[in-house]
């Protein structure tokens, strides 16, 4: 029988050598998969990176300027719960957009952003550290889904990790356990984790939020796809596309597609792949916590919750959990 893979050109072209070795293994699986699924950590090159910040200012995606206000409003006691000399730890780091609340507030002696795109934390990094002359930054360009070693410089330090955004929400909920311990690893016992979870809400307000009406989420989508021609040397017909935002209700998520509009055949990095009209690439999870699942997520993961505060729709959480050397049990 002959299938997609028996149909494989034997050279790939010459450019997709210099392509991303685990870019490319991931799209070549995930096309030959059934039901096709490419992970959404692909999304971001540089114009993905620029839709998505695009995408945190659109009036259908609350996530953002909720989790920002409400960091300001947890403001005062996050102050209190901080030990002096601590150093604040910011998983994922990106433009930091979000870290200067919390840096004002907790007057931290050190801030340590990892983060896996070297030039974008080194940018944003002397940004921080010019907004704030008398606090140490330590950057480190690593990926956190590994135990990171931290600076010897803040080991000693009471440590707060910061992982805003709800960005655990993109992880099943078997990786984002997965993750929570190799944070809990990385920072040691004692430290605490501040961790921005969007809660379960309104279909007709989720999605919006991924369906919004300027179409910028479609773009972030379909410039997958922009990303795979250029950089893995293929063929798909972008316009033959569209963006599907759906929520899955059973799994508690958002779940992101592109489907085809028509029956199709193309090639990525000389292998040929066919979709039938109405198939779709499956792109982006983003899970959604109720306010007791968040908590026993976290507690699956080796945190304890400590305080926990949200907005007053009670549509996002901010939760500060401790990772206790003796967590309880009977
Ligand atoms: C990064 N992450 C938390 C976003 C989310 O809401 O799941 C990614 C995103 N995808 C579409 N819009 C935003």
């Amino acid at each position: 029988m002959w299938t997609d893979q028996d149909q494989a050109v034997a050279t790939p072209a010459i450019s997709t050598l210099d392509a991303d070795p685990a870019f490319l293994a991931d799209v070549l699986a995930g096309l030959a998969a059934s039901p096709k699924a490419i992970p959404a950590r692909w999304f971001y090159d540089r114009r993905g990176s620029e839709l998505f910040e695009a995408i945190t200012a659109l009036p259908e995606y609350y996530p953002t300027r909720t989790e920002a206000a409400l960091l300001e409003r947890a403001g005062d006691d996050l102050a209190g719960l901080c030990d002096p000399g601590c150093a604040v730890i910011e998983f994922g780091s990106g433009s930091s957009a979000k870290t200067p609340t919390l840096l004002r507030h907790i007057e931290p002696a050190a801030y340590v952003p990892i983060d896996i795109s070297g030039d974008f934390l080194r940018e944003s990094a002397r940004g921080i550290a010019s907004a704030f002359p008398g606090m140490a930054v330590f950057p480190v360009e690593a990926n956190f889904m590994a135990p990171v070693p931290l600076p010897s410089a803040v080991q000693g330090r009471p440590k707060l990790g910061f992982f805003p955004g709800s960005t655990i929400g993109n992880l099943t909920p078997l990786a984002a356990t997965d993750l929570l311990r190799t944070m809990r690893q990385s920072l040691g016992d004692g430290a605490r984790l501040l961790i921005g979870i969007d809660r379960i809400k309104d279909e007709s307000v989720l999605v919006p939020a991924y369906d919004d009406a300027a179409g910028v989420t479609a773009d972030f989508n379909l410039n997958l796809l922009t990303r795979i021609n250029r950089e893995l040397d293929g063929t798909l017909p972008v316009d033959r596309f569209r963006h599907r935002a759906i929520w899955n209700d059973s799994l508690a998520r958002i779940e992101m597609h592109l489907e085809a509009l028509d029956d199709l055949a193309f090639h990525v990095a000389g292998r040929r792949f066919t979709m039938k009209a109405g198939e779709t690439i499956h792109t982006e999870n983003s899970h959604k916590y109720g306010a007791r699942d968040a908590r026993t997520l976290l507690l699956a993961g080796g945190w304890t919750p400590m305080a926990e505060w949200q907005d007053d729709r009670g549509w996002f959480g901010l939760i500060l959990a401790e990772a206790r050397p003796h967590p309880m049990a009977p």
